[in-house]
């Protein structure tokens, strides 16, 4: 054997060991196709399946939202406000954006309006480049907004209120398609990101990829592998009783590789939420969703 060929022999087997023990299932097929739809308190449509982007040239045929991975319980919470329970969170995010706050003695609302329009299909365009040529997320453009225009302290990216705030936020594009830009100024970013997206990290020497696109819809230490898109971030995980948000999902994912993990709020993570925001150009913002 080659040396090329042991290593590849040598991942295989990292791969098979990690999902051994589960019948395999066929990846990249609709996981559910019993579930038809999701309509939101019987009145927001929500696309979760739409066919790949461009971009991803055959490598998923079809994307699905994460929630058509979830059991019939998880995902009826998300079909009521009553049930969901991030939207207490989303209360507490309205509040904080009405709520005068820094040296300058503004709110958001003074500058943006109410949230319902000032807001409106903004998260369905995360993250974008500003002007001065930097990609950046969500979180940065409230900070920056805080700092410089309020005279406020910036948020933590990881805690309340920041995570309030940015569920607000995302549900007031709810049904909308994402449709982040990854040409023009972007495309540096997105080519890091993608780069990222197929390197395999840490002593299991998986990357994203080795289980969200060529695993999905297998189980994996009893999870049913979604195709990872983040259209329904930040998500309420009924398992950590919180809401978590997209890097903190992406810092649990690389640290369960055994590798050391990037940080929350740096620029490896921006450039890989921008690439993996765009394997779900199509499909509706959903956040904040509801997963296990
Ligand atoms: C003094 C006025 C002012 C205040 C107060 C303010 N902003 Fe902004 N904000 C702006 C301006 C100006 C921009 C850049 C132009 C634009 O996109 O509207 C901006 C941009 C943004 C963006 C990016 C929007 C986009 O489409 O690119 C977000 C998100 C945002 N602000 C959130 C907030 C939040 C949350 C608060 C309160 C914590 C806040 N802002 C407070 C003026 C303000
Ligand atoms: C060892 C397998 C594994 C690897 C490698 C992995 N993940 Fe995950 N990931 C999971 C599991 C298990 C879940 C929970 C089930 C699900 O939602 O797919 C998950 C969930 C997610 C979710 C939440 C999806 C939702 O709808 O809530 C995102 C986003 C995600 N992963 C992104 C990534 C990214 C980006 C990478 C690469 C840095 C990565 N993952 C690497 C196993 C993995």
């Amino acid at each position: 054997m080659t040396l090329r060929a042991k290593m590849a022999a040598g991942l295989a087997m990292a791969t098979a060991l990690v999902f051994a023990g589960s019948a395999q299932a066929e990846p990249n097929i609709d996981p559910n196709p019993d579930v038809t739809e999701l309509v939101i308190n019987g009145e927001i449509p929500i696309t979760i399946r739409a066919p790949a982007p461009d971009h991803l040239d055959g490598a998923l045929p079809e994307i699905y939202s994460g929630w058509l991975y979830r059991d019939a319980s998880t995902r009826e919470m998300e079909m009521d406000d009553f049930e969901n329970p991030a939207m207490p969170f989303v209360d507490a995010g309205i509040e904080a954006w009405n709520a005068v706050d820094g040296s300058e003695g503004k709110s958001c609302a003074d500058c943006h309006g109410a949230i319902e329009e000032g807001m409106a299909g903004v998260r369905a365009v995360m993250p974008k480049v500003n002007e001065a040529g930097a990609l950046w997320s969500m979180e940065d453009y409230i900070n920056d907004c805080r700092v410089n225009r309020m005279g406020a302290e910036a948020y933590d990216w990881d805690k309340q209120p920041m995570k309030n705030i940015t569920a607000a936020i995302a549900a007031q594009s709810r049904g909308m398609p994402v449709n982040v830009a990854i040409d023009g100024a972007a495309a540096p970013y997105w080519e890091q990101g993608r780069e990222m997206y197929y390197t395999r990290y840490g002593k299991l020497q998986l990357s994203c990829a080795s289980c969200h696109q060529e695993n999905n819809n297998n189980f994996i230490r009893g999870d049913h592998l979604s195709q990872g898109q983040i259209n329904g971030f930040p998500v309420y995980r009924l398992k950590q009783s919180a809401l978590v948000t997209i890097h903190n999902r992406f810092y649990g994912c690389v640290r369960d590789t055994q590798a050391e993990s990037f940080a929350k709020g740096g620029d490896e993570l921006r450039a890989l939420e921008l690439y993996v925001a765009s394997r779900g150009n199509g499909l509706s913002v959903e956040g904040p969703s509801v997963r296990p």
